[in-house]
């Protein structure tokens, strides 16, 4: 059927081959919506759960995003600030281990199994929207850290990551994808709500909710880092930061480093599971504005437009 999303009312549907007219619908997916987003059966099943069951603490800090807005660079930063004075950098377990691997996310790997969670070790990460969110995360007063992207490249992301992992639906041209992107359905869509969400937190609870851009990791990661890691309540010392431990962090967890590890390149994630996963699918490009490279003319009036409806006014701009 046609999926209605407000998103897409009084806009122009842009020019899909009609060939593919079919392809355009949720169900083709997999997705189903709950509360207002888009989940993959798999997910979906997790988040109920997490409503269900999840007693957040005060000490949690939550890493939260939409997928393929950076969140394995996110969990292998507050990893590595977590972890810096147990392990020195050449035994850092990001070294043999996928970042997924070293947080465990919320609706599948903390539902699924409790005990993935230890007190000494408060990081934890999930995709489930803000207002979806279990209850008690606000009101334990956990910390959240928030990442997200220009939408245009989050979307390239997506459609790459979609053609690999669901080749069971066939090829997914770039347009019908872009069109289903748009009108918010997407893994965790409407991916402009999602971020929209967050960010309104963040502007109400700047000490719970930290907000952070792709764009700006790249662009100043010092910066970025540092940050984080006081919000985590881990700030680096002054002698840490004369001794570089600051740029350690970022080398270990840099795009360049961990898609050359063995385990990135070789591995695989959620082994034996339906929605099992190659490592490498994680580490594509990771640069800012290849969207350059796949989006026509009229796309990218179209995404912008989006943006500009929805964040704009809330005095977010990418
Ligand atoms: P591209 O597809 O544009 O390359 P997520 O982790 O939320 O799934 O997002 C995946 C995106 O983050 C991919 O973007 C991926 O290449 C990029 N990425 C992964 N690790 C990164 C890192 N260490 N530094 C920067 N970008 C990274």
């Amino acid at each position: 059927g046609e999926v209605e999303h407000p998103i897409s009312k009084g806009m122009a549907i842009s020019t899909i081959p009609p060939q593919f007219n079919g392809l355009l619908s949720p169900e083709n997916f997999d997705l189903y919506q709950y509360e207002g987003f888009w989940y993959h059966n798999f997910y979906l099943e997790g988040v109920k759960l997490a409503q269900k069951q999840f007693k957040a603490q005060p000490t949690d800090i939550i890493l939260c995003s939409a997928p393929k807005s950076g969140t394995t660079w996110l969990k292998a930063l507050a990893f590595a600030i977590l972890t810096r004075t147990r392990y020195d950098f050449s035994s850092n377990p990001l070294l043999v281990t996928m970042p997924h691997d070293c947080v465990p996310m919320l609706e599948v790997d903390i539902v699924q199994n409790p005990g993935n969670r230890s007190p000494e070790f408060p990081l934890l990460s999930t995709h489930i929207p803000f207002s979806s969110l279990p209850t008690s995360v606000v009101a334990s007063g956990s910390r959240i850290v928030y990442i997200c992207r220009d939408p245009k490249d989050a979307f390239v992301s997506f459609w790459h990551f979609i053609v690999k992992v669901r080749p069971e639906i066939g090829f997914l041209p770039l347009e019908v994808v872009f069109e289903m992107f748009c009108r918010g359905v997407s893994y965790y869509g409407p991916y402009w709500d999602h971020v929209l969400g967050y960010w309104k937190a963040s502007l109400e609870q700047p000490e719970k909710v930290l907000f952070l851009k792709y764009e700006d990791m790249k662009r100043e990661a010092s910066v970025c880092v540092k940050r984080l890691a006081e919000f985590m309540g881990h700030p680096f010392s002054s002698s840490e930061e004369s001794k570089g431990v600051m740029e350690q962090v970022l080398k270990l967890c840099s795009f360049e480093n961990l898609s050359n590890l063995e385990v990135n390149k070789k591995g695989r994630h959620r082994a034996n599971t339906p929605v099992a996963i190659e490592n490498n699918t994680y580490f594509r490009r990771g640069k800012v504005g290849d969207w350059k490279n796949h989006l026509t003319d009229q796309m990218i009036r179209r995404m912008n437009h989006i943006t500009e409806q929805k964040l704009g006014s809330c005095g977010l701009t990418f």
